[in-house]
């Protein structure tokens, strides 16, 4: 209870008769100061103890605070004081779904990748190969991206990527950001404006950041990103404004009007609004000057005072980037041109074999310690026992043959800039003793045999649920964060669920909290567990009891079945009941007997369910033969539906197609367009809510067949399916 406010005294209510004098300019000035003197108020009073300010005067900011309030409801600030009660939450950041999803880059690691995407975008957009294309070409910023959203001016909340759909309310934190405007005054700002750009931190302060860190005796940071990151997401804004975080703004989100027709105009826009972009910014007509301008930017990257890992290249026309739209985190109008990774020799001093979720035995090298890039590495993955051996899947000779022993003096980088490899081996410098390695043909943590099938790289173990590793890579990719994504079990306390032997299978994460029972009682007398940590865990758990379909198939952890194939199976079938019962049709049909998939796609006549699994696009017979197995071994699809039974599973959302023609209808495209590529086609029907399908079948509505459009055309007319031409499909859809 706040006994602050209990014995405040009474002030007068004629304080607030100044407002009506007041200018919007004036009031919004002052809101902005009393949402800080009140932040700070409450700061001191609950989170230290130690008021700085009186009763009295508490009380009188705060009822000028809600008379400004009344006064001028458009100026109310989404950190406004009078919605705030007590301490900042401690127990982590609310989340934002973000109004349009927030895209990674594909990225080029040589000039050839960075000529085939400007190849790619020609062949997507029809155009001839000499037609002249524009790009803006700028350092990629490596810190963490940020959603800033302003309405009518005023920022009203900041959120950090997540996975891109949901990220982290950083609002308070990104207040304390300079660079970060909190109004933005210039006339042609839109009533809402996404802007989208990098947080990160200099190097001149990341230094003297981690120099009184280690003066106190704190924590420092192993880079800028990290430092920026970690400051950033500091519960308490007010150690984030100790922080000296700067931003770059790069990009839009959503927008209630279109502010420049090119991308170069968006970023002059967003300077004119009050924004930092980044001055190496050009626009470029050509190959080669986008590729003489990444070599200026390699050759100043020591001397720019942050850290960048390379330089992004965007198509300059938005009208062309809306007609190429996105892939599932990419879009195809920009890509990412990365600088060369960092190289360091190290010894190799073992090799583990780790078991995955599909019982793939991977081998990883166990290294001395070595900085690559600014991080300390000391695992890094040696893909299998061919790439040991020096040879490649195919049996060629890779590294000239030489093969990697324990002992060895290894080359290693971080690929992507992430993930630790060894590029080379020092055979001179091999200790005499060294033998080759010798790949386990039994699985080391079950004890089965692990078989290679031929043409495959890898070797599996065959224990399937029995092998307790697989059963744990399958608990954590299940709680992994495009699966069940359950806040409080990651990877590590799966882990450690499944040693005691709590959880076995992902059905007993939903009955974790009725079979311990007292179960609260239990988890909270177990390290690194509490009271108020247990009763969060069984929340998030119960929480997830509602799941999207996209969200649960992908979670089964099937071979081949990712993540965009979960969802396009989930818009498919929609329900849980009707993708079950297609998978458990087609394993009974002549297709899924047949031997390969040649034999299987001569047998679609007789196999309906099979026809309309594959029939998805997208979806082929590598993913329709990986379900029939999974629900044809009865451990496996016991335990799926024992999970089922715990869920709510939901299907997936169906977009406000208003106005749309082609909503829900079920379309196949054949023969040649003239008019866009058929990618081009495919991802505008989608847009519109169609579902566009590979093959022709009872379930098709409508054809869109170009000239020389074949056996699907016969098909369609013998099935007495609607068939359009080109032309037609575009004035149907129109300018939508
Ligand atoms: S554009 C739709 N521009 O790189 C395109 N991203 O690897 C959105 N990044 O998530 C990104 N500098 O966090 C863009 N100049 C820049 C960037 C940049 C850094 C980051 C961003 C993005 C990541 C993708």
């Amino acid at each position: 209870m706040d006994e602050r406010r209990e014995t405040s005294q009474q002030t007068p209510l004629g304080d607030e008769g100044h407002l009506d004098h007041i200018t919007s300019a004036q009031a919004e000035a002052r809101l902005a100061e009393l949402a800080d003197l009140l932040a700070r108020a409450n700061h001191a009073y609950f989170n230290e103890d130690a008021p700085d300010l009186s009763d009295a005067e508490y009380d009188r900011l705060k009822r000028e605070n809600a008379a400004l309030e009344a006064r001028f409801p458009d100026l109310i600030r989404a950190d406004s004081p009078s919605a705030q009660i007590g301490a900042t939450p401690a127990e982590g950041f609310g989340k934002i779904t973000h109004a349009e999803r927030m895209m990674s880059l594909a990225n080029a690691f040589d000039e050839a990748d960075v000529a085939e995407f400007i190849a790619g975008i020609r062949r997507y957009l029809n155009l001839p190969p000499d037609a002249e294309l524009a790009f803006t070409a700028e350092p990629k910023i490596d810190g963490l991206s940020l959603s800033l959203r302003y309405e009518q001016g005023h920022l009203i909340h900041a959120a950090t990527r997540g996975d891109g759909e949901t990220g982290e309310n950083v609002t308070a934190n990104a207040r304390t950001i300079a660079d970060i405007p909190q109004v933005i005054t210039h006339p042609d700002c839109p009533d809402i404006l996404e802007v989208r750009g990098e947080v990160y931190m200099s190097h001149a302060d990341f230094a003297a950041l981690n120099a009184r860190a280690a003066q106190s005796g704190g924590k420092t940071f192993a880079n800028p990103r990290n430092a920026a990151a970690g400051s950033l997401r500091q519960l308490d804004a007010e150690i984030t404004r100790t922080r000296p975080l700067r931003f770059f703004a790069y990009a839009l989100g959503e927008t209630s009007a279109a502010l420049a027709e090119t991308q170069s105009g968006l970023i002059a826009k967003l300077g004119a609004f009050g924004f930092q972009t980044n001055p190496l910014t050009i626009c470029a007509r050509s190959l080669e000057v986008i590729i003489a301008h990444y070599q200026s930017i390699a050759q100043s990257r020591a001397t720019l005072g942050y850290d960048i890992d390379g330089v992004v290249y965007k198509l300059d026309d938005l009208a062309l980037q809306r007609r190429l739209g996105l892939r599932a985190t990419t879009p195809r109008w920009a890509i990412a041109h990365k600088f060369p990774a960092e190289l360091a020799w190290t010894r190799l001093e073992a090799i583990d074999i780790q078991v995955g979720r599909t019982g793939a035995l991977s081998p990883v090298a166990r290294l001395a310690p070595v900085t690559v890039g600014g991080v300390v590495v000391s695992n890094a993955t040696l893909h299998n026992e061919d790439y040991i051996a020096g040879r490649n899947s195919t049996g060629e000779a890779i590294r000239a043959g030489r093969d990697i022993r324990v002992g060895d003096l290894v080359q290693v980088y971080r690929a992507g800039d992430v993930i630790p490899k060894i590029a080379d081996v020092d055979v001179a410098q091999r200790p005499a003793d060294a033998q080759p390695y010798i790949f386990p043909t039994i699985c080391p943590e079950c004890g089965s045999d692990a078989l290679r099938e031929e043409g495959d790289s890898v070797r599996r173990c065959t224990g399937g649920l029995i092998c307790p590793a697989q059963a744990v890579e399958r608990l954590k990719h299940f709680v992994s964060r495009a699966a069940f994504d359950i806040e409080g079990l990651g990877a590590k306390q799966v882990e450690q669920f499944a040693k005691d032997g709590w959880i076995t299978e992902p059905a007993d994460i939903f009955t974790l909290e009725a079979r311990y029972g007292s179960g609260i009682q239990q988890l909270k007398n177990r390290e690194g567990w509490g009271e108020k940590s247990a009763q969060n865990l069984f929340a998030a758990i119960a929480e997830k009891r509602q799941i999207l379909l996209g969200r649960l198939i992908f979670a089964l952890g099937i071979r081949h079945v990712g993540e965009v194939a979960a969802k396009d199976l989930a818009t498919h079938f929609r329900t849980w009941e009707m993708f079950d019962a297609a998978i458990r049709a087609a394993m009974q049909e002549p297709a899924a007997h047949a031997p390969d998939a040649k034999s299987r796609k001569k047998r679609l006549e007789d196999s309906p369910a099979w026809a309309e699994i594959t029939g998805i696009d997208g979806i082929g017979d590598t993913v329709a033969t990986a379900l029939c197995e999974a629900w044809a071994q009865p451990r496996e699809y016991a335990s799926i539906t024992r999970l089922v039974g715990y869920l709510d599973v939901q299907s997936p959302a169906i977009r406000d197609f208003a106005g749309s023609p082609v909503m829900g209808k079920t379309v196949v495209f054949t023969g040649s367009l003239e008019k866009m590529t058929r990618a081009e086609a495919k991802s505008r029907a989608e847009n519109l809510g169609a579902k566009v399908a590979g093959s022709v079948s009872a379930k098709t509505d409508l054809l869109v067949a170009g000239p020389g459009a074949g056996s699907k055309a016969k098909k369609a007319a013998e099935l007495g399916i609607e068939t359009i031409d080109e032309d037609a499909w575009l004035a149907l859809i129109g300018d939508l």
